[in-house]
């Protein structure tokens, strides 16, 4: 869109920008750049326009979009980043993309989903204007058992993502929450397809949702206890157009150093993971197992203990530190 294009280049641009500069570059006529401002003034950013000098941004509302993404990232990324502002699910519609032959590193941004998945069926909480909905597209050749370990390297992606955008570190609870004690942050799900003859993963859909700019009273009253956001937890207000940015340029790295890095993103994963020394419930359905979370081993498996006194390996499921 002609007004994402302008914003990004009033974003990158540090002085006045003139209109003439404008449609030259994006090939537009003076009368589409003097649209195009008017109605980024509509949605709230401050644009000084000074006769002969042109138009220079001085201030922009929380507004996850395209342009704004766009001004963060290398020249041609977003051609593999589509941003919508309402989906029903960005992990839905980036499988529909996979189908189609999208290549690896697509990605699908939105503000806001409609029926925002979590695991085991569940669905996740997805506000509009506060929170970042992103699904990354990942063709590895592997099997499916190997899934986890890509599961528990994104966990490792976004937190990196947050530190570097928001200075924050959160926790990792296996297998892959963002956690701050016990309310959640941000949740990933990872979806794959497989091709049922060779047992070959077809791709792997990695979906986050970080809670950003949320107060309490903007999560639905059942959760309210259990999440948190960024802004609560930093006092500031997040630059989710940044972050989005971000998880893209990370992810992108992450999907380069696999399987090699293996080492680092292990190293990385237990230093951040607060589930480990600790007692655990271990969800099975609508049960729970009691256990002792005794470490994270090499495929990012759970080892416990459980009141038995026997060992087991957790390589997938979900477990909780609240009542154990
Ligand atoms: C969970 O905590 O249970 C996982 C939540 C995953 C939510 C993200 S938001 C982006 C992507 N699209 C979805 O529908 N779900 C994932």
């Amino acid at each position: 869109m002609t007004k994402d294009h302008v914003l990004k280049m009033l974003i990158q641009s540090d002085s006045y920008l003139s209109g003439e500069t404008v449609s030259q570059e994006l090939g537009i006529t003076r009368a589409a750049v003097n649209a195009a401002v008017k109605s980024l003034r509509a949605d709230g950013y401050i644009i000084d326009s000074v006769t002969n000098r042109g138009y220079k941004l001085m201030n922009r509302p929380d507004i996850l979009c395209e342009g704004a993404i766009a001004s963060c990232l290398p020249e041609n990324r977003m051609e593999t980043v589509c941003f919508l502002k309402e989906v029903d699910s960005t992990n839905d519609y980036l499988r529909k993309l996979a189908y189609q032959g999208a290549p690896q590193g697509q990605v699908v941004i939105s503000d806001h989903q409609t029926n925002g998945k979590g695991r085991q069926g569940r669905s996740f909480d997805s506000p509009s204007d506060a929170g970042i909905y992103f699904s990354y597209l990942f063709r590895p050749t592997t099997v499916p058992a190997d899934t986890a370990e890509i599961t528990a390297w994104s966990a490792v992606a976004v937190q990196n993502s947050i530190r570097s955008v928001c200075g924050f570190e959160s926790e990792i609870k296996w297998i892959n929450d963002l956690v701050v004690g016990d309310k959640k942050l941000c949740g990933i799900l990872t979806e794959l397809a497989v091709e049922a003859e060779s047992g070959q993963v077809q791709f792997v859909i990695i979906g986050v949702g970080i809670n950003c700019n949320e107060l309490t009273e903007d999560f639905s009253e059942d959760i309210q206890d259990r999440a948190t956001s960024l802004f609560l937890q930093t006092g500031n207000r997040i630059d989710r157009n940044a972050l989005a940015a971000e998880l893209v340029q990370n992810f992108d790295q992450m999907i380069s150093h696999w399987p090699d890095e293996h080492d680092w993103y292990l190293e990385q994963y237990c230093r951040w993971c607060s589930t480990t020394g600790r007692m655990i419930r271990i969800i099975k359905g609508n049960e729970t197992e009691t256990a002792f979370a005794e470490r994270v081993n090499n495929s990012f498996g759970l080892v416990v203990k459980l009141a038995d006194g026997s060992m087991k390996v957790l390589n997938s499921g979900e477990v909780t530190t609240r009542n154990a």
